[in-house]
């Protein structure tokens, strides 16, 4: 993509998406205005860069002036901001729903070319979980507000930090066992960082004057057991593989959630109980142009620290 020096605003870009995100754009020489929370905090982007190709601006995402500020003179915006959970101070609503109305208004403000926005794979109307039902909200917000938007919805995303594997290898390093909720039937279609962040680039370059939906997942699906099994093989331990019925973890998950950083809440139990994989309905990755990488091809590379004799055990 010929970018001449094209300027890009990403709000979200510290998190696992977007620091693999950050090298993608970088090396196609656009200036990335990165809107956080905590500059500080998020020095480590800088280096991504050449010096002075990435700047970080200290952004309150309900604050209308401090958005303002990021998106003068920028070409292109990309949302990033998600939670997995709620707190006291992050709802869902306000930060997958609030937050895309009030971008999206102000990209047509300021005349932006292009909005990527990402979203989840398995947004529909009626879900029980307020996750998708935020989510959902978002879409239509992007949608109603500002119309040149790519939606991106990716399945579960894997790749060096992920919240997935990472999460269950920890608990495999002191659990005799792992929890398979509702049996470990859910179907996911996990999709590599790396192509999460290439799809986003081919978005970029889209050029749509309507609204356009893409299901991102992988090349191939996996039941949740099925992830665990291939977890477990990579990180060579045995560990019993527990169902637990919906019903019980959701009588967990009342307690689960009063965590600072909840292994599981029960609005994630609902999400559960719907697979996760690309429905037929809408664009993908292949549209893209985008193959797809196999899980097997690079879990290996990043979760060998967990195996007892770490990258040589
Ligand atoms: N990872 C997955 O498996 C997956 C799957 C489906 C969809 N998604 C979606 O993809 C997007 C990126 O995911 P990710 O895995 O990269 O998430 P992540 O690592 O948790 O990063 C999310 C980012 O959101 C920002 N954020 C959160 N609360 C905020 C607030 N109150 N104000 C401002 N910024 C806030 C943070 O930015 P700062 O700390 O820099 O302010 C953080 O960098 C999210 O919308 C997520 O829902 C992810």
């Amino acid at each position: 993509m010929q970018n001449n020096q094209k300027i890009i605003a990403i709000f979200g870009a510290g998190g696992f998406i977007g620091k693999h995100l950050m090298r993608e754009l970088t090396k196609l020489d656009f200036r990335v205005k990165v809107a956080t929370r905590n500059p500080y905090l998020k020095g480590y982007l800088k280096p991504l860069g050449n010096p002075g190709q990435i700047e970080l601006f200290k952004t309150n995402i309900f604050n209308i002036e401090d958005i303002k500020h990021v998106l003068k003179n920028c070409d292109y915006v990309i949302n990033l901001v998600g939670i997995l959970y709620e707190t006291k101070k992050q709802k869902f609503n306000y930060i997958h729903s609030q937050f895309p109305h009030i971008l999206s208004n102000l990209c047509e403000e300021f005349g932006i070319k292009n909005l990527v926005h990402i979203s989840a794979l398995g947004v529909k109307e009626k879900h029980v979980s307020l996750y998708m039902q935020s989510k959902l909200q978002g879409e239509k917000n992007i949608q109603n507000n500002f119309k040149p938007s790519i939606i991106l919805r990716p399945s579960v995303v894997f790749g060096p930090e992920d919240k997935f594997f990472n999460t269950f290898a920890s608990l495999a390093q002191f659990s005799p066992f792992l929890p398979l909720i509702g049996g470990g039937k859910t179907k996911f279609a996990p999709i590599y960082v790396g192509d999460v962040a290439k799809a986003i680039v081919k978005a970029l370059e889209l050029n749509n004057s309507e609204p356009k939906i893409y299901e991102l997942g992988g090349p191939e699906n996996y039941s949740f057991k099925e992830l665990m099994e291939i977890l477990l093989t990579e990180i060579k331990k045995k560990r019993l593989l527990i169902s637990i019925p919906f019903g019980v973890a959701k009588f967990q998950s009342y307690f689960l959630q009063m965590m600072p950083n909840p292994l599981l809440t029960s609005d994630q139990v609902e999400l559960l109980k719907h697979n996760n994989i690309i429905s037929g309905n809408y664009s993908t990755l292949k549209d893209l142009g985008i193959a797809g990488t196999p899980i097997k091809s690079i879990l290996s590379k990043y979760i060998y620290r967990f195996r007892t004799g770490g990258q040589f055990g």
